[in-house]
């Protein structure tokens, strides 16, 4: 039994326990160790911040838990179909995605979530950084293997930010907004990155990495001095800090719904759900791709999530990646 996976089926076992003890010669039968072992487990139990009391008649009483990502936590009940059927956990790694390409390679299951407390190089769009500080934020990377053609692998960037919008919205009541083609916004700030990378041949996708950092707990001098846009998280943005644990298991819950749909109904769906969080049709926007700036109106989106723009002579122009302002 790996660590993390003794760690699990004690937190497991007084999951069920309630208020309860669970006897130190109940946890060695179910992990098949000694008694000293189970104490060497606890031991780090409360090392990671878990506050438990210790009875010599009765064993082992769980008082208190810190907000760790760890699997028992999110996958306990998710009730998911694909997503989160396993998860793993870092407590610091460079990159959830990373850690996610090693397990797309070597044929990890799909809806495989890792998860990290902190990443020392996570990594945002265009080469750029994704400033992970422990303890704060989620930082999570899902795998997914979507039976499309490569070409249609930019309609699941819509898929995760419209889940990412949804679980905001759901957490606390904000004004959520999702900025073309993968950004949220809280009230015009960013609020989580979406970093979506592909492994595939010519007609076939291997697997789809889905990146996503979310700013939870972050206050203002834990950001970068170097932002290019203003940033919040969602303690900044209500004045009260969120638990990491519910809000990813709301996540997974809202990418799995929204996951479903796409398999059995296609984009359409998914398309629909972003756009209610989408508020610049009908809007004048500056565009800034292929080292030129476009200036016209926002008409839509069409079935690939390219955004349509009627410029000032009435022509339409398609925009399949670039910088969007108002
Ligand atoms: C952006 O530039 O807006 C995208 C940021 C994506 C960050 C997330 S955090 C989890 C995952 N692991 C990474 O290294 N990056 C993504």
């Amino acid at each position: 039994m790996t660590v993390q996976n003794a760690r699990s089926t004690i937190l497991e076992l007084f999951r069920v326990a309630g208020d309860g003890f669970v006897s130190g010669a109940r946890i060695s039968r179910t992990l098949g160790v000694s008694r000293t072992a189970v104490w060497k487990k606890i031991e780090q139990l409360r090392l990671l911040g878990y506050a438990i009391e210790a009875v010599p008649s009765k064993g082992y009483r769980l008082q208190g838990s810190p907000d760790l990502l760890l699997p028992a936590e999110v996958s306990n009940a998710l009730g998911t179909r694909h997503i989160g059927r396993q998860v793993i956990y870092f407590a610091q790694t460079d990159s959830t995605n990373l850690r996610a390409h090693e397990l797309g390679k070597s044929g990890a299951p799909e809806g495989t979530v890792v998860l990290a407390d902190s990443q020392t190089a996570g990594k945002g769009r265009l080469g750029r950084r994704w400033s992970s500080p422990a303890g704060v934020n989620l930082y999570a990377s899902v795998l997914v293997r979507p039976p499309v053609a490569p070409r249609h692998a930019s309609q699941l960037t819509f898929l995760s930010a419209a889940a990412v919008a949804r679980t905001v919205a759901e957490t606390a009541s904000l004004p959520v907004s999702v900025k073309w083609p993968n950004d949220v916004l809280v009230a015009g700030r960013k609020i989580a990155g979406l970093l979506n990378e592909l492994d595939a041949e010519t007609e076939r996708i291997h697997y789809l990495v889905l990146g996503i950092g979310v700013n939870l707990n972050m206050t203002a001098d834990q950001f970068p001095e170097d932002l290019r846009y203003p940033a919040t998280s969602m303690l900044l943005a209500t004045g009260r800090s969120v638990s990491r644990i519910d809000f990813t298991r709301c996540l997974l819950r809202h990418l799995d719904v929204l996951y479903e749909l796409y398999l059995t109904q296609g984009f359409v769906p998914v398309l629909e759900a972003w756009m209610s969080y989408f508020d610049l049709i009908g809007r004048a926007v500056e565009v800034d791709y292929h080292d030129r700036r476009v200036v016209g109106t926002v008409a839509g989106l069409d079935d690939d999530g390219a955004l349509l723009l009627v410029l000032g002579d009435g022509s339409r122009e398609r925009v399949l990646a670039g910088d969007v302002r108002p």
